[in-house]
């Protein structure tokens, strides 16, 4: 029988071993969590989550984050926040000190100021130039004219993007500039009370467009928990918004299918709506049952729990396209 357990994707092997630790001591799911995340969100080297994640169109780095607890579905999230380190902490305390479950932007960026965060520049040499190298090396197929002005985009925005979107469809050029580099973290948490919780931290997809918010940060979307189960999502938000991806996972298992069972049919779902775009779902029952599943081959997660000393990497499960 499993008295925690704890699993992540991503870089999460960097955060686990510290939500471990909180829940072995009796610590709860939501501090295992957010202390996990935290880690991850401060490794520089991490492209697209928390300090250095990549930056928006403009260059500048915007992150969303969320957290939710189970036992009371309270649910906390921040979009697009700049200067701020860790997102999934200011999730936490909009869930905890506020009447509200989602605040964006400048709202945010307020309120982490007023609540004693440390607001700061959080992009450095290495995450700049990540930014110029997509931003100079990538071909996006359009007439050399084209492409020049959309890397000009970051120096007059408004003049060149109405330009741009005037001249070619920005739903095929966007896509091509911000489409294969993204990433996000979630990490799921059993605690020995029983209780669970979710949080998902991310920069989103790699030069989005300003404002541009995914899935990470909308409960039912990209995070879900309740007193049964826990789920979130990475990859193309879009896609886990349309369907609602992390609530139905855990509704399902809610009507006793495996979370392996139920991760697949969410990704059959991703596959039957025929668009481009990765998935993958993360999801773990209250006994500590983890599974993950995807539409991208070469993709895994970590686990962790009460029966072993050590974190394991496991496989996710890949469902191809017919
Ligand atoms: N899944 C992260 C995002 O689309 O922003």
């Amino acid at each position: 029988m499993i008295d925690y357990a704890i699993c992540g994707t991503r870089n999460s092997n960097i955060g686990l071993p510290k939500g471990r630790e909180i829940l072995a001591e009796g610590g709860t799911a939501l501090d295992a969590v957010e202390e996990s995340i935290k880690l991850i969100e401060n490794n520089p080297y991490d492209i697209s989550v928390g300090f250095n994640g990549f930056p928006n169109l403009l260059g500048i780095v915007e992150l969303d984050a969320s957290i939710m607890e189970g036992k009371t579905l309270k649910a906390g999230a921040v979009a697009a926040v700049k200067n701020y380190r860790h997102p999934i902490s200011i999730a936490r305390n909009v869930m905890e000190i506020t009447p509200h479950v989602m605040l964006a932007g400048e709202g945010a960026e307020k309120f982490a100021k007023a609540i004693g965060f440390q607001e700061e520049e959080i992009i450095d040499e290495l995450g700049i130039k990540n930014y110029k190298n997509v931003m100079e090396g990538k071909s996006l197929e359009l007439p050399l004219e084209a492409e020049n002005l959309i890397r000009e985009l970051f120096m007059n925005f408004d003049k060149h993007l109405k330009e741009v979107m005037n001249k070619y469809p920005i739903k095929e050029w966007y896509k091509k500039l911000s489409f294969d580099k993204h990433g996000t973290t979630n990490v799921i948490a059993l605690d020995k009370d029983g209780n669970m919780a979710v949080g998902v931290s991310t920069s989103g997809i790699a030069m989005k467009f300003p404002g541009r918010v995914g899935d990470s940060p909308i409960p039912g979307a990209g995070i879900y928990c309740n007193n049964v189960a826990g789920s979130a999502c990475t990859g193309t938000g879009e896609i886990a918004i349309r369907l609602s991806l992390a609530r139905m996972v855990v509704h399902r298992i809610e009507n006793n299918m495996t979370p392996e069972h139920s991760a697949e049919i969410g990704i059959l779902d991703v596959i039957k709506l025929n668009e481009d775009g990765v998935i993958h779902i993360l999801t773990m029952d209250k006994q500590g049952n983890s599974a993950g599943v995807t539409n991208k081959d070469g993709l895994f997660y970590y686990h962790t729990d009460s029966t072993t000393e050590k974190i394991t990497k496991r496989s996710s499960t890949y469902i191809e396209k017919k």
